[in-house]
């Protein structure tokens, strides 16, 4: 395992990956959220209310968002700091080049909040900017700060990992890869079902592989034995952003991939269910599932605030 720096849970001053936090920095993650959901609900105004007072925060989303966007915003201004919108076209490199931007902004803002297309561009912008913190707020390739709400959620729920059974019907995309790190860390064995050339790609695998000694990921094309025992069952849209011309296609492969009530019923009995949002109702989940008892769904939503407030203070106090 690699050293964190300075033992703040980080390993660099970037949060472009779950695997930019050691296994123990990922539990005082969630251990900081949880508490700061708890002061919350209670009105309570803590320490954390000031903590990032005077400073600033950049986001630019160069994809739709609703839920990291607000949540992000919200949590800025509940830690005391100031949001900027940066226009999402200053990232598309026509108007004066990537490195540059990043450049103007670290000598403003502490933190940039990040949502584009390659995974490789948040980490050229972060590479550049050696005093800018940069989040990463969903690429093609991650979406780690889905995760740490997922695994707020779970915790939650479950009370602990002991034991427990994590399964992932559907694409191999952003959304699987940082639910598989985050497993990995924690010690959650996730089990993934993905149609044939929708794999989670082996990189993702080797890199939680290499990073916890509690790895446990299994891959399979058959959604009944990714399911069967399950304590929770995630899935997401079958066609992400940027892959609209796709749709059709995805449909088709995707369809015997679907989350309804017989496959919920291979699951362990109580079993969750859980989507990142937005859902499309009656392909990925039907309305059934995502309407139960059992979907967390608004849930991780939720959680979504208090585990990037977690993450800010991390990062910059
Ligand atoms: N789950 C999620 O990231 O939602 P948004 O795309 O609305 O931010
Ligand atoms: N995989 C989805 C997640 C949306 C939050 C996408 O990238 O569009």
């Amino acid at each position: 395992m690699i050293d964190t720096v300075g033992g703040t849970g980080l390993r660099r001053k970037d949060f472009l990956s779950v695997l930019d936090l050691s296994a123990d920095g990922l539990v005082r993650l969630l251990d900081v959220a949880s508490r700061l959901k708890s002061e919350r609900a209670r009105s309570v105004r803590g320490p954390a209310s000031t903590a990032l007072a005077g400073r600033h925060v950049a986001t630019c989303f160069q994809k739709p968002s609703l839920r990291t966007r607000s949540t992000f915003e919200i949590a800025v201004r509940e830690l005391g700091g100031d949001v900027l919108q940066v226009p999402p076209e200053s990232f598309d490199g026509a108007r004066e080049p990537l490195a540059d931007v990043a450049r103007n902004l670290e000598r403003w803002v502490h933190a940039l909040i990040l949502r584009t297309f390659a995974q490789d561009k948040a980490a050229a912008v972060a590479a550049v900017a050696a005093r800018l913190h940069v989040v990463n707020a969903l690429t093609d390739e991650e979406h780690p700060c889905q995760a740490l709400a997922d695994f707020l959620t779970l915790r939650e729920r479950w009370g602990g990992w002991q034991g427990r059974a994590l399964a992932y019907v559907g694409d191999g995309n952003n959304v699987a890869a940082s639910l598989t790190h985050a497993a990995a860390l924690l010690g959650v064995s996730i089990r993934l079902a993905t149609p044939e050339g929708y794999e989670l790609p082996a990189r993702v695998i080797a890199t939680a592989r290499t990073a916890s000694d509690n790895a446990d990921i299994r891959c399979t094309h058959d959604p009944e034995e990714a399911v069967s025992g399950a304590h929770a069952v995630y899935t997401d849209v079958w066609a992400s952003m940027g892959q609209e011309a796709e749709a059709d296609r995805r449909r088709r492969a995707f369809r015997p991939y679907q989350v309804n009530r017989e496959l919920m019923q291979r699951a362990a009995p109580g079993a969750l269910f859980m989507h990142c949002l937005p859902a499309h109702r009656d392909e990925e989940v039907t309305a059934e599932v995502l309407e139960s008892a059992a979907s967390v769904v608004f849930d991780q939503a939720e959680n979504r605030l208090h585990t990037q407030k977690a993450l800010l203070l991390m990062l910059l106090t």
